[in-house]
């Protein structure tokens, strides 16, 4: 049996090239964004064409999040886009999912938001028939998930995740029923099945347990279910994180969740699979470059800028724009008896460094980190967690000064780890519970290889 090869490519949340997308309106929401948008043409662009130029890989998965927010004539344009990969001889499967539909998207013109045709939920699956759905074995239309056969010995299982389409992001009872059957019927037929869906099936870092949106809603039910029956592998997308995270339910079955990031934002990454009869093989890419004025920055540095901006800019606030800090966290009212003590913390953020920190706590930063900004090194924190393969682990300097720093707050995390590891255990440990963030021993997040 020849193995399978495909491509991953997630939140690709194009928006389209005809869409004015400049001025302060556009600046605003862009700088709370890591994904970029107006750039979204040229970036979506690049990728495909080494899509396309690998002649090797025929098939591209893409579970949802396809345009920006559900305008109609982004979806319009991205399936044009995906008919020229088809073209060049490309199948693409792929589901829908919450921003893909919308009764009130809008174009940024200057300071002003101006609507522009929404895309219908229920008009998604016949729009995208010729990407997975007519070419289902079976289909479960009520949630817009199908089943293929992708190849001789293997199927995917896709699995639309919208839920309610407002607080429940999961899969319903009679859609799981239907999932389970249809993991039953490739078992008896001899075939190998793997799933995709939006939302990750699991939290891939500790801290995602307390993020409602980082997860299906009802991921621990499913993910010992999904297990139990034998599938032994999803691939994710939604919190635009490159991941891959394993879990073994109480019957001792192992899935895991390949979450890949987003196409159109830090780390713009996306993800080539191999199957064979015995083994899963992931390897990871990232699009380098695209056509757009990157004021001499490369994309890397661009998007990482852009994903930085998001938290410095917040840090920013703080010290130096309390107006804009209070429209991001409720208001003015609210936050006005903070002005003082939000704008000191801030103005003291912009100067503290490491070593300060260390003087502070008593205890030695290593001279290579010494002066990094304090400010900098969480945003690096962050954004590590949703590129992947967190580098402070055991031995590097960084990871011994969080480590002592850690040691130094224990009078007070002791505290708080009794009283908040009784809600959660991830939480009585606070130490292993930080350290785990910031250092990932496993580094698997890019290139993995394990028993199908
Ligand atoms: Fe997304
Ligand atoms: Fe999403």
């Amino acid at each position: 049996m020849d193995p399978l090869k495909f491509f991953l490519v997630t939140d690709t949340h194009y928006f389209d090239v005809s869409f004015k997308a400049s001025g302060p309106a556009y600046e605003e929401r862009s700088r709370i964004d890591q994904k970029c948008v107006a750039e979204t043409p040229y970036i979506i662009d690049a990728g495909f064409k080494k899509l396309a130029d690998d002649k090797e890989t025929e098939i591209i998965l893409i579970p949802g999040d396809l345009v920006y927010r559900g305008e109609f004539q982004s979806h319009v344009g991205f399936r044009e886009k995906l008919y020229k990969l088809k073209e060049q001889g490309k199948k693409i499967y792929l589901i829908t999912a919450r921003h893909d539909y919308s009764d009130n998207p809008v174009e940024f013109d200057a300071d002003k938001l101006i609507p522009v045709k929404g895309m219908p939920r229920e008009e998604l699956r016949d729009f995208y028939k010729d990407f997975g759905f007519d070419a289902a074995i079976s289909e479960h239309k009520k949630s817009m998930s199908y089943v293929v056969k992708l190849q001789e010995g293997f199927r995917l299982l896709a699995l639309n995740c919208d839920g309610d389409c407002k607080d429940f992001k999961g899969l319903w009872d009679d859609q799981m029923a239907w999932a389970l059957e249809q993991i039953k019927e490739a078992h008896e037929a001899g075939d190998y099945i793997f799933a995709m869906t939006h939302y990750p099936l699991l939290p891939f870092s500790p801290v995602m347990e307390f993020i409602g949106d980082a997860k299906l809603t009802d991921w621990e039910k499913r993910a010992n279910e999904f297990a139990d029956a034998g599938l032994s592998l999803i691939f994710t997308g939604h919190m635009h994180a490159q991941a891959v995270t394993e879990f073994t339910s109480k019957n001792g079955n192992k899935i895991t969740d390949v979450q890949t990031g987003c196409f159109v934002g830090c780390p713009c990454a996306y993800r080539k699979v191999t199957i064979d009869e015995e083994n899963v093989n992931i390897e990871s890419f990232t699009i380098e470059d695209f056509e757009w004025d990157k004021g001499g920055k490369t994309g890397a540095e661009y998007f990482q800028w852009r994903f930085d901006r998001m938290i410095t800019d917040i840090i920013d606030a703080m010290a130096f724009d309390f107006a804009f800090f209070t429209r991001l966290f409720g208001g003015p009212e609210k936050n006005k008896k903070l002005k003082v003590p939000v704008t000191m913390a801030g103005k003291l953020l912009q100067k503290l460094k490491l070593k300060h920190l260390g003087r502070l706590f008593l205890f030695n930063v290593d001279k290579s980190i010494g002066d990094r900004l304090v400010k900098d090194v969480c945003v690096e924190f962050v954004r590590n967690i949703f590129v992947g393969d967190e580098p402070y682990v055991k031995g590097t300097p960084m990871y011994d000064a969080v480590s002592k720093l850690l040691k130094r707050l224990h009078p007070i995390t002791n505290i708080a780890g009794k009283k908040l590891g009784g809600k959660n255990p991830v939480l009585a440990d606070i130490d292993s519970f930080v350290l785990s963030m910031i250092g990932d021993e496993k580094q698997r997040d890019y290139t993995a290889n394990f028993k199908r």
